[in-house]
């Protein structure tokens, strides 16, 4: 694809799902996307805006040469491992991956001309932390992860703002609450292997292509007993690290923002929006907690509005669900059609 004068900017895990939405978003918006994945969750038939190189993320000396070669100003990084269940099985990997990668990441680009880079953080580092159910979550709350998973994304942060007050590089740690949806497209959408997140799974039990769902617990301290979270359209999401990119930070500046709708959905609001957007009820039962499950995540949104001026748009519940359905109804690819090689391949744009 023809780069002209638009400035790179390095897209690492940019064939996953959040990566991908975001690689649409900056290409909308006048920048060229490099895609830098493995292909080990991500899907090649994602990336069809910018470049891709294949490579792993704690492969240093291959990261440097493609920003060298592309000239890369600006990093996003998502490249990691996002299951929280498994963390807790395999934190080693997760070190690895996610520490370890971000380690070869920040040598990669030091001292060759990148100023920005935006973080793929979580509500993760947040846990439940003494928080009362009902209580939205600000930036300063107290850390508390309850997954290796949460601990290797702080610890990132950690790394990451040293980094920034030590060599002069900017920037900015979202904390993603629950990204949810699909491009209205259907280009790009969501596709895990094993899928664990909710509004798959509903919609997946709904139109009869999978089991009925598990609701995990229904006796927390939460007005209806299942869990509340804070449900973001994957293209808001993508919307926040364009704006993180453009933010007005001074070198050597690292921030952090949550980056949720405000708005707490439990576990069974889920189930009957997916309900009402497929027209037949979602086959469900209820089920034991799944560990590690905080009661509540709901984000105080207000600070990525100061700073970034961003505030969410397409992330209401309704809304999310009717482009997870249209997604989950006719996906471009998934991890089926990749076990049996089938995958498509994406038309050159
Ligand atoms: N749930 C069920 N049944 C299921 C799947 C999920 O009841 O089969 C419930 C969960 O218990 C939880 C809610 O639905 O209360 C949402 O669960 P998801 O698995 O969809 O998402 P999580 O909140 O567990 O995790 C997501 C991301 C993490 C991120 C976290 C931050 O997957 O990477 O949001 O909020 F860290």
């Amino acid at each position: 694809m023809n780069r002209g004068s638009k400035p790179a900017v390095l897209v690492t895990g940019g064939a996953g799902y959040i990566g991908a939405h975001t690689a649409k978003a900056l290409h909308e918006q006048g920048y060229f996307p490099v895609v830098y994945d493995d292909l080990s969750s991500g899907f090649r038939e994602a990336v069809r805006w910018g470049e891709f190189v294949h490579g792993d993320i704690r492969d240093g000396r291959a990261l440097a040469e493609t920003v060298e070669a592309h000239r890369i100003k600006a990093v996003i990084h998502f490249a990691g491992l996002i299951e929280v269940g498994r963390s807790v099985v395999r934190p080693d990997l997760f070190w690895d991956v996610n520490v370890g990668g971000t380690i070869s990441l920040l040598a990669a680009i030091r001292d060759r001309g990148v100023d920005r880079l935006v973080f793929s953080s979580s509500a993760a580092v947040y846990g439940q932390g003494g928080r009362g159910p009902l209580e939205t979550i600000p930036e300063a709350a107290p850390k508390a992860p309850a997954s290796p998973y949460g601990d290797t994304k702080l610890a990132c942060e950690w790394m990451i703002a040293a980094e920034c007050r030590a060599y002069g590089l900017s920037a900015v740690a979202l904390r993603y609450f629950n990204a949810a949806g699909a491009d209205p497209s259907g280009a790009i959408g969501e596709a895990h292997e094993p899928e664990t997140h909710l509004i798959p799974l509903a919609i997946a039990a709904a139109l009869g292509r999978g089991p009925a769902l598990s609701v995990f617990g229904t006796d927390y301290d939460t007005p209806d007993g299942t869990c509340l979270r804070d449900y973001i359209h994957v293209n808001d999401l993508a919307a926040a690290h364009v704006a993180a990119l453009k933010a007005d930070l001074a070198a050597g500046c690292f921030e952090t923002a949550n980056v949720g709708a405000g708005q707490g959905r439990s576990v069974l609001e889920v189930v009957a929006a997916v309900a009402r957007a497929v027209g037949r009820p979602v086959p469900h039962a209820i089920g034991a907690r799944r560990a590690g499950d905080p009661p509540s995540l709901v984000a105080d949104p207000s600070y990525a509005r100061e700073l970034l001026g961003w505030a969410a748009e397409r992330s209401e519940l309704d809304q999310i669900v009717a482009d997870a359905l249209r997604w989950e109804a006719q996906p471009a690819y998934s991890t089926g059609a990749r076990a049996a090689g089938r995958t498509v391949q994406a038309a050159p744009r």
